[in-house]
């Protein structure tokens, strides 16, 4: 059976941090996918830190908080904001190029709801592809890489985790021993139908975990971005916030630029409200156009976006490209303390998987990446300072199914699950609908409580299609307790924040929701 110091499940930014870090133990990432695929290769604003002598990590501070209307775990933050310029300053010695003007200094960018210049990017609109390729090519000859493997089931023993079950694509099961065991597989876009993620995050370390038996939270909290380009009623990719960063504003067919009448920091409001915003404009019958005429040079400071358009073949010299809402980020998910501990011992999350609550109800921009960089390394560090101890364990058998129930040809396609989640569970929610997806989500609810995955009879699409139910259900959940609105969590019948829902959402698979 193989055994490792750690196990890294997923290969996005956070687990690159993390393994580059961890470089002179024995460490195995397992990736469901190639290593490529992942939500930072499509990254494209950046990473914000205070590197300017203008700026500073209590104004970073300041700027996370209010995005995060109050929910974020402010001891977290701290570590984010004061980290995150030497974890830049780090990676430029290692050698990483980021943008820079002809004298060599830092070049600045400006996203939603930060009061300063901050946002340092790489190949112009490619900052996630640059950053994440570059830890993999500094990281690759001392990890050992598995892709197309899938982790589907963690290993308990006596309360700890002691490894993970895969599938590959053959059907071949296979069980890996570890020490530590990280999840790093990022957030659940896939569980939404217009979303700006990959395929591929379809929420599978998050219910992983939650069948371990692990504490979720946060899950109401779900990040729209504003400006997916939207082609044929379909949102096929990201038109960065990075792109109004540099003046670019939000019309409607006839031209009006609304967000100047609805909030002091117009098209840079924070992205819950400018994609409220454009729901409402969308659903009063009208199109929504970013205006890009004033910004000169656009393909050369987007290339990434430019090469976007021309293959949806939007005429990037009309200056308006088509824009709408989609499902970006999850503020929620398996919660962690500043080391990257989770509630069962010797497992860890980080990056988008994790809930650390630095973002807490609505994530500021370019936060994500630093994110990415800041908790992987200091899980890695908190690591180095622990006893690695040898599974023993050889009795550990893969699963098979106990439920008699249970009938695989039963669960819904992804489409399904998709298109319930856009309807009602999307950027304004009600009761009525709430109820009405719970409803749905728990008529399969064999597949949702099942306590131990049918690791042997599964495929691999219906252990995501079953994750994406888990997540789904955990997301509507949680978005219909809670009976206010907060960032990313908007209630047409509850407008309002409301004080006594000053606090998080906990669940537990064994008795639900806990706090
Ligand atoms: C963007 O470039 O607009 C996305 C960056 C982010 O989500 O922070």
């Amino acid at each position: 059976m193989p055994q490792t110091d750690v196990i890294i499940i997923g290969s996005g930014l956070a687990a690159l941090s993390a393994a580059y870090h961890l470089r002179y133990l024995n460490v195995t990432i397992i990736t469901k996918s190639s290593w490529s695929a992942s939500n930072s290769m499509l990254a494209q604003g950046g990473v914000a830190a205070a590197v300017d002598s203008k700026d500073s990590w209590k104004l970073h501070y300041k700027d996370t908080l209010a995005a995060g209307c109050d929910h974020n775990h402010v001891q977290n933050v701290e570590y984010l904001v004061q980290d995150g310029p030497s974890e830049i300053q780090g990676l430029i010695q290692n050698g990483m190029n980021f943008d820079t003007n002809p004298y060599g200094q830092l070049l600045l960018g400006k996203e939603g709801a930060h009061s300063r210049n901050r946002i340092i990017h790489a190949g112009g609109d490619a900052t996630g592809k640059e950053l994440t390729t570059f830890l993999y090519q500094k990281t690759k000859k001392y990890v050992s890489m598995i892709e197309n493997e899938m982790a589907i089931e963690l290993v308990i023993e006596s309360g700890k985790c002691v490894g993970v079950n895969t599938k590959n694509n053959k059907g071949e099961c296979k069980q890996y021993l570890a020490s530590k065991t990280i999840i790093a597989s990022g957030g659940c876009g896939a569980v939404y139908g217009h979303t700006s993620n990959a395929d591929v995050i379809t929420g599978d370390g998050i219910a992983m975990a939650y069948r371990a038996g692990a504490d979720i939270a946060d899950m109401e909290f779900i990040q729209f971005h504003p400006t997916m380009l939207h082609i044929d009623g379909k949102c096929v990719g990201l038109i960065s916030e990075a792109v109004r960063g540099e003046g670019a504003i939000l019309i409607n067919q006839n031209d009006e630029a609304f967000m100047s009448k609805l909030h002091p920091q117009a098209d840079l409001a924070s992205r819950d409200i400018v994609s409220r915003a454009i729901f409402y404009e969308m659903k009063k019958g009208n199109r929504v156009f970013l205006d890009i005429s004033m910004i000169e040079n656009f393909s050369l400071r987007f290339p990434t976006i430019s090469a976007l358009c021309r293959k949806y073949g939007v005429k990037l010299e009309l200056g308006k490209i088509p824009v709408a809402p989609g499902m970006h980020f999850l503020m929620g998910g398996i919660v962690t303390n500043d080391k990257g501990e989770t509630s069962i011992k010797n497992l860890y999350a980080i990056g988008e998987a994790a809930c650390t609550g630095v973002h807490g109800a609505n994530r500021l921009a370019s936060n994500s990446l630093l994110e990415g960089l800041v908790f992987g390394q200091r899980l890695a560090t908190y690591l180095l300072s622990q006893p690695f101890e040898h599974q023993t364990t050889t009795n550990i058998n893969l699963h098979s199914n106990k439920n008699s129930n249970y009938d695989n040809k039963k669960l819904p396609t992804k489409q399904e699950i998709q298109e319930i989640m856009t309807k009602y569970v999307g950027i304004q929610r009600t009761e009525e609908e709430l109820l009405f997806a719970k409803q749905w989500f728990e008529s399969y609810r064999d597949q949702i409580y099942f306590w131990d995955i049918n690791v042997k009879d599964f495929t691999i699409d219906e252990i995501e299609r079953t994750n994406m139910l888990t997540v789904g259900w955990l997301i509507t959940t949680s978005s219909l307790s809670r009976t206010e609105s907060r960032g990313g969590h908007y209630r047409l019948d509850y407008p309002n924040q409301v004080e006594k829902w000053h606090r998080k959402q906990v669940f537990r698979s064994k008795n639900e929701m806990v706090v």
